[in-house]
């Protein structure tokens, strides 16, 4: 089983609620790597903040539902699990979120040495 680095990104899930909200991402960099938190439903997701298919930035690009659309070629993803719902085999790597007493974190995968 994979270890991560829990890195906290909002003091509170009020903060959070604030700053990510419905149909709209919010791009922030944690342990390195750029990310995109998106809000679906009740609940908060993170996938990488570049395209999969030729790097473009994502933070431009437009959610809908649990639908991320990039804004320069228009594939689609999955927030969820990352998969393209435009066909092809295409993913944006997701990262775990967690919501407690004391923040908001979310999960960077930690590297073979470091595990
Ligand atoms: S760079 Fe995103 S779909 Fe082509």
């Amino acid at each position: 089983m994979a270890a991560y680095h829990w890195i906290k990104v909002f003091d509170s899930e009020e903060a959070l609620q604030n700053n990510v909200k419905p149909n709209s991402v919010f791009a922030t960099t944690v342990k390195g790597e750029k990310i995109l938190l998106i809000q679906h439903d009740t609940a908060f997701y993170a996938v990488q903040e570049r395209c999969p298919h030729n790097g473009a930035s994502m933070a431009h690009g437009f959610c809908l539902k649990d639908e991320l659309t990039c804004p320069v070629h228009r594939f689609r993803f999955n927030v969820v699990d990352g998969k393209s719902v435009s066909g092809g085999s295409y993913a944006l790597k997701t990262y775990p979120v967690v919501i407690n007493q004391e923040g908001v974190f979310v999960g960077v995968k930690a590297k073979w040495w470091e595990a």
